[in-house]
């Protein structure tokens, strides 16, 4: 029997995610078709009912059902509760499980593409929104001793910061932008600031020129892969990770939570790339 999983969201249209789980499924010979389901809000319950046969592996869920799906789920694991948000769903015979392994994804990305270890270190993060709030999370999990959340809505910064100190591990302070990077371990971009299409503009919201030498900056926008804000950072010569890795690491994670295998993340980083590539080229073959 063929099994199927996909990628729930509206418009899903240019998701990666069927790219990259099915370069990775048709690697390791799995008999799964990845599929983008597009749904809006009014049929989000029927879609994921659909989830419950014995031919669905699961789902991943993006924006903006990320946290709508969650009632319609019979157990969340991990922090998805905590965060508030799910992006994986698992159909374990007709049971519904929630996941999210996005910010568990952002953590592993630090870890594989440049040895970082987030325990015992101090963050800054840019932004406050559902990104921010699971790389929070996994950021508390995995041992950091501080984060300072600055966002342009201070009410909203402050708001995570209470949702973060229920979990009574590592300081968590709330501030409003622009920050200054001075004194941190690692300065992520969790804004819409420079991503294609956002509407946000390029204006860094953070001097990156005051960070110390050695503070690694992390940007989790993916398109275009070079951003205002690693831009910024290389300039000031500090280690840069882009965001790719986060997204293909999160995916990574839904993998291994579906197929119990080890998730070929070099075939993804490769399947990604390569149509990032391709619609570049479209982009700009159109727009010359
Ligand atoms: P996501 O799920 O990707 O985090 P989101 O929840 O819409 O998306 O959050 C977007 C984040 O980018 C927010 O922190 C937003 O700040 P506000 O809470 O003040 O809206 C931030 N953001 C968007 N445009 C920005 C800009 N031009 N300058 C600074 N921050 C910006």
């Amino acid at each position: 029997m063929t099994l199927t999983a996909g990628i729930i969201g509206h418009p899903v249209g240019h998701s990666l995610s069927p790219v990259f789980q099915g370069a990775a499924l048709r690697h390791c010979g799995i008999d799964v078709t990845y599929e983008a389901w597009d749904t809006p809000l009014e049929r989000l319950d029927q879609r994921v009912e659909l989830l419950r046969y014995p031919d669905v592996l699961g789902a991943n869920v993006t924006i903006p059902h990320k946290e709508a799906v969650i009632p319609l789920l019979d157990e969340l694991g991990g922090q998805s509760a905590a965060v508030g948000a799910v992006n994986t769903i698992v159909n374990r015979e007709g049971r519904l499980f929630g996941f999210n392994t996005d910010g568990p994804g952002f953590v592993r990305s630090l870890r594989s593409e440049v040895a970082f270890d987030p325990a015992g270190r101090s963050f800054l993060l840019l932004g406050a929104g559902g990104a921010a709030r699971g790389i929070a999370f996994a950021l508390l999990d995995a041992g950091a001793a501080s984060i300072v959340i600055a966002n342009r809505t201070l009410a909203r910064a402050e708001a995570l910061m209470k949702d973060l100190e229920a979990v009574g591990r590592g300081m968590v302070a709330a501030t409003s932008l622009p920050a200054s990077p001075a004194g941190f371990d690692c300065v992520v971009n969790t804004t819409s600031v420079g991503m294609h299409g956002s509407g946000a503009g390029d204006q860094v919201p953070c001097d990156l020129s005051q960070a110390d030498g050695g503070t690694l900056a992390v940007d989790i926008v993916y398109v275009p892969e070079e951003t205002p804000f690693l831009r910024d950072a290389r300039a000031a010569g500090l280690r840069t990770v882009p965001g790719l890795p986060m997204l293909i690491y999160q995916g990574a994670l839904s993998f291994e939570l579906w197929t119990g295998l080890d998730a070929p993340v070099d075939v993804m980083f490769e399947a990604a790339r390569s149509e990032l590539a391709r619609r570049e080229s479209m982009r700009s073959a159109t727009s010359s």
